[in-house]
């Protein structure tokens, strides 16, 4: 095809010259201006139409969503709203789009609706910035880690393990579910099946991490995780993007301070990035606070709200201390909790973590030392027996952002507790390999993508950060 010059750079070329454009129709006003995109920036391109000197067949194919080719020259506007326009000198009409079907109409639609025709909604301004935002974080996670001489490594997505122990695995078979094979005691022949073994879409690719770590000292995964939790909330998915980096010779402390530096850089890599894409979804989240009564507007826009979480030093203070300001919370003690805070021991709620970090704290959260019970096998003891060296990253709005831990290096020990907790030790002999030869102190966490997409784009539900959301129910395109 010709050569074509994006839109984005069109913007920064020199004028009175000869340009190509390629890309889809959002308007086309009085037979005359037509607003082109093309994906390479938020803002369209006005091509000004000759239409007493265009065939009248050819104007109307020019419709919202169809696909054209314009050649033409570069002039600086002389109407409002943009610096540079094309004036069009040939028009090809690359791809129709009849506008009386099409679903993207030119008007404001809803975020339900759009979910809808996820094939479609990548082509609105929305949308648009959402994926511009999330390959630029794709982008800085990866440059974050090698600046600091990470290792990538990639874990497998189909596994025998259950790396959380939380059980809520997808199951990975080629078996006829009309005709299982059984053993004699009636249970399933997994040795029939294509791996020989039962096995499962990955919850986390950490514990590989692991053993990366215990050569490479500094490694990281970035990778889909899926998780057949039936959780149908606003902040989780069963198909998401984890980043697990896993380092050696490191505790908790280094944990915190680079979970607390990963952060920071990659809000800061956004800012620095994407300003223009920044400030329109700012804007859209004004008007749609605007929507809402005075009490439930945010006191902050969304990037008053990114930078101050760059100014604050994030707070961190243990799970005993959190439970002990839970307690004697006004919420708590009015019974506006739907979990009660009543005892030591309870798993958070979002709304505790939200309580911590929007009303009692004002900024970002860093809880460590939780109870072994509701935390996973690896983590580190701690010398109480009570508590594990776990840590929840905990954001506005959010809630956890970020779930990791220094990892119990002591083989006796992590024995102990995967017997306690009745993970098969027998199976995972190459995990407990690494605490037999050359054991030593390290540490990691997870981040989820997608959880830090939400709050850099300020949007309000995960399925609109992702481009095609898996959920209980939903598994379309
Ligand atoms: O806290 P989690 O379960 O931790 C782990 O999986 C550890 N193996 C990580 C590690 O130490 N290497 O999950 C980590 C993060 C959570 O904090 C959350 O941000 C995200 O993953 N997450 C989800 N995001 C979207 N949908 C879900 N269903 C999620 N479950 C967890
Ligand atoms: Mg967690």
């Amino acid at each position: 095809m010709a050569r074509r010059t994006r839109i984005k750079d069109l913007f920064k070329s020199e004028t009175e010259a000869q340009y190509t454009v390629m890309g889809w129709v959002r308007t086309f006003r009085n037979n005359q201006f037509i607003a082109l995109n093309d994906g390479s920036c938020l803002a369209n391109l006005q091509a000004v139409v000759d239409f007493e000197n265009t065939d009248a067949a050819l104007l109307k194919r020019i419709t919202t969503g169809a696909a054209i080719k314009i050649d033409g020259k570069l002039v600086a506007s002389q109407g409002k709203g943009q610096t540079v326009e094309l004036i069009a000198q040939s028009i090809e009409i690359l791809g129709d789009c009849d506008a009386e079907i099409y679903p993207l109409q030119p008007k404001k639609h809803s975020l339900e609706f759009l979910r809808e025709i996820a094939h479609l909604r990548f082509r609105t301004g929305t949308f648009s910035a959402i994926f511009r935002i999330r390959h630029a974080l794709t982008f800085g996670i990866h440059k974050f880690f090698n600046d600091r001489n990470f290792v990538n490594i990639h874990s497998p997505i189909v596994t025998g393990s259950d790396a959380e122990g939380a059980g809520e695995m997808f199951q990975v078979t080629t078996l006829d579910l009309n005709n299982i094979p059984r053993n004699e005691d009636g249970s399933i022949n997994y040795k029939k099946d294509f791996f020989g073994k039962q096995t499962n879409l990955t919850v986390s690719g950490q514990l590989e991490a692991e053993l990366g770590a215990l050569a490479l000292c500094d490694v990281y995964t970035f990778g889909p995780t899926f998780r057949a939790e039936n959780s149908n909330t606003s902040r989780h998915l069963a198909e998401f993007w984890m980043i697990e980096p896993e380092v050696a010779f490191a505790d908790l402390h280094d944990n915190m301070d680079l979970a607390e530096d990963m952060l920071k850089y990659l809000i800061q890599y956004v800012l620095d990035h994407c300003a223009e894409d920044l400030a329109f979804l700012e804007q859209r989240l004004i008007e749609e606070e605007k929507q809402k009564p005075l009490a439930e507007r945010s006191e902050m826009s969304l990037i008053e709200k990114l930078s101050f979480c760059l100014e604050q030093p994030f707070e961190r203070l243990t799970y005993t201390e959190a439970i002990e300001i839970l307690k004697n919370s006004t919420p708590n003690k009015k019974g506006k909790f739907q979990f009660p805070i009543d005892k030591w021991g309870a798993d958070l709620q979002s709304e505790h973590e939200r309580y911590l970090v929007e009303k009692h704290f004002k900024k970002p959260v860093i809880l460590t030392n939780y109870p072994k019970e509701i935390k996973a096998f690896y983590m580190r003891m701690d010398d109480d027996g009570k508590t594990v060296r776990a840590m929840d990253v905990l954001f506005p709005g959010i809630g956890e952002i970020i779930g990791g831990s220094q990892r119990e290096e002591r083989y006796d020990k992590l024995l102990k507790r995967m017997e306690e907790m009745h993970i098969p030790a027998e199976e995972m002999s190459w995990f407990l390999d690494t605490r037999r030869y050359g054991t030593v102190p390290h540490a990691g966490f997870g981040l989820g993508f997608e959880r830090l997409v939400l709050f850099v784009t300020g949007m309000s539900n995960i399925r609109d950060v992702i481009p095609f959301p898996r959920f209980p129910g939903s598994a379309e395109f």
